[in-house]
């Protein structure tokens, strides 16, 4: 019976990141809506890692508050004096019967099955070793082979013309024993052009003992680049979009143009519903089947059920909204919105934590804030609920069946009656009768004698 070993990852984050210019730390840049940290720590849970270790450097102090809800021990490498250097920072803190997986937190799109089928070669004769073929492998740590066996990494700068030439390069992943990497820790010297602690050096020290240096790849190369600049954060960016965009394509969902939408979260979608261009899904998103979203809407946390029909420019944020329901274009609905089957919210109306009942409808030009509305209500153009008096928030409340004149302004608290209709142009501070027509206006009438002023 196999021996299934824990795990242990460590995350590498001690870099300055100072070519990304910025007052972030580097690895806090986010990549599809999270940072590119997080992104390393969510691959090291999905592999079932029993601990995680960060290390950070100078400047990366801040790390912590970021990333406060992480399960993970920070290790402060006080010095950068080498990737082995950081490893060591860390392995102290690791059983020495685990396996150590090490990472890095600026190489974001790492994924897990290359990282399960890496560790699967690990062994107590065996080092796991990813690599990769570049074009242009300019900068890397070489791939030294003998008779078809890796037996070293040479760095870029150590490397002889010759092995220069070899394009096999060392991505910086690789997974060993934790006991046998904190034997080799203790023998890597930093005697080389860089005078830094090598954790390449493991490579040569395991053949030494007899090792067998494993190596696999991963399907893309993308997955073991690394982030120094903005330009190749937005690189990756697209990378990633695209890679989720195919994920809802294939699940049957038509996307106007892959290129030109953006999943910053979870984007869980159904089939036969349709994202024109430029749509911006953030956080959690659930969309139901049937769903037809116009260009340009920005929906965070929020579901939006089967049938649904979002029109042009409409900006959601945890609302809910069930079946059959349409919403825009130009509609801002804000938390706590929820509108039910078959409403109807229309242009430049705003819904902050109200409740839209069954076939109801607010079409044009509304505020409605702290408001229950009941089933079958039409809310006239132009009507706001006063829901702030300056102090506290008050509730409005508007039964089924009620009809509300355009340009009505609903002084909360106020109840309007089930069936009740309030006249055009109402200022209404009390509570109104079922059933009954309301109106507060003052008459109509016309001034005798008066003249439109002339310019003199
Ligand atoms: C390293 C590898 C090289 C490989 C390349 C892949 C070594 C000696 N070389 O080179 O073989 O091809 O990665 O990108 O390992 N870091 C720390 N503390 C340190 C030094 C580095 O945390 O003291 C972290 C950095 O934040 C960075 C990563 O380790 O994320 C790699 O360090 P870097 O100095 O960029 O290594 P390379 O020279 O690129
Ligand atoms: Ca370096």
């Amino acid at each position: 019976m196999a021996i299934i070993m824990k795990l242990s990852v460590i995350i590498l984050a001690a870099g300055q990141g100072t070519r990304m210019k910025s007052a972030l730390p580097k690895v806090m840049h986010k990549l599809a809506g999270i940072p590119m940290l997080e992104h390393v720590y969510n691959r090291s849970l999905e592999l079932g890692a029993e601990d995680i270790h960060i290390v950070y450097g100078h400047g990366g102090e801040h790390l912590h508050d970021y990333c406060s809800d992480f399960d993970v021990e920070w290790v402060l490498q006080d010095q950068q004096l080498g990737t082995a250097h950081a490893v060591q920072q860390a392995s102290p803190g690791i059983a020495d019967d685990h396996i150590v997986l090490i990472l890095y937190g600026d190489v974001p799109l790492i994924k897990s099955k290359t990282l399960k089928a890496l560790i699967d070669n690990v062994s107590s004769d065996s080092i796991s070793l990813l690599t990769v073929v570049l074009e242009d492998p300019c900068g890397y740590g070489r791939i030294i082979r003998h008779d078809g066996e890796a037996v070293a990494i040479v760095e870029h700068k150590d490397a002889t013309e010759e092995q220069k030439k070899i394009t096999e390069v060392n991505t910086g992943i690789l997974a060993l024993h934790a006991g046998y990497l904190n034997e080799c820790l203790n023998k890597i010297d930093n005697r080389n052009v860089q005078g830094e602690y090598y954790l390449t050096d493991v490579i040569q020290l395991g053949v030494k003992d007899g090792k067998k240096i494993i190596t696999s790849q991963p399907d893309n190369t993308y997955e073991v680049e690394g982030v120094n600049d903005r330009k190749q954060l937005s690189k990756l960016e697209r990378i990633k979009q695209q890679e989720q965009v195919e994920l809802i394509m294939a699940e049957g969902v038509s996307v106007a143009d892959p290129a030109r939408i953006d999943i910053r979260g979870e984007l869980d979608i159904g089939s036969d519903s349709f994202i024109d261009i430029n749509c911006v899904f953030a956080g959690n998103v659930t969309v139901g089947r049937n769903v037809t979203i116009g260009p340009g809407c920005v929906i965070s946390d929020s579901t939006i059920a089967d049938g649904c029909i979002i029109k042009p420019y409409s900006v959601i944020e945890k609302a809910t909204i069930d079946n059959n329901v349409e919403v825009g274009p130009f509609a801002r609905l804000r938390p706590g919105a929820h509108l039910k089957q078959n409403s109807r919210v229309g242009n430049f109306v705003e819904v902050k934590n109200t409740q839209l009942g069954e076939g109801s409808k607010a079409s044009h030009l509304s505020y409605l804030g702290d408001t229950e509305v009941g089933s079958m209500v039409n809310i006239g153009a132009g009507t706001i609920t006063c829901n702030y008096d300056g102090a506290n928030k008050h509730k409005t409340i508007i039964k089924d069946g009620a009809f509300i004149g355009s340009d009505t302004q609903l002084v909360a608290p106020v109840t309007v009656g089930k069936n009740a209709t309030i006249g055009a142009g109402s200022t209404i501070t009390r509570d109104t009768e079922d059933e009954k027509l309301t109106l507060s206006r003052t008459a109509q009438k016309t001034i005798k004698g008066w003249e439109r002023p002339k310019k003199i």
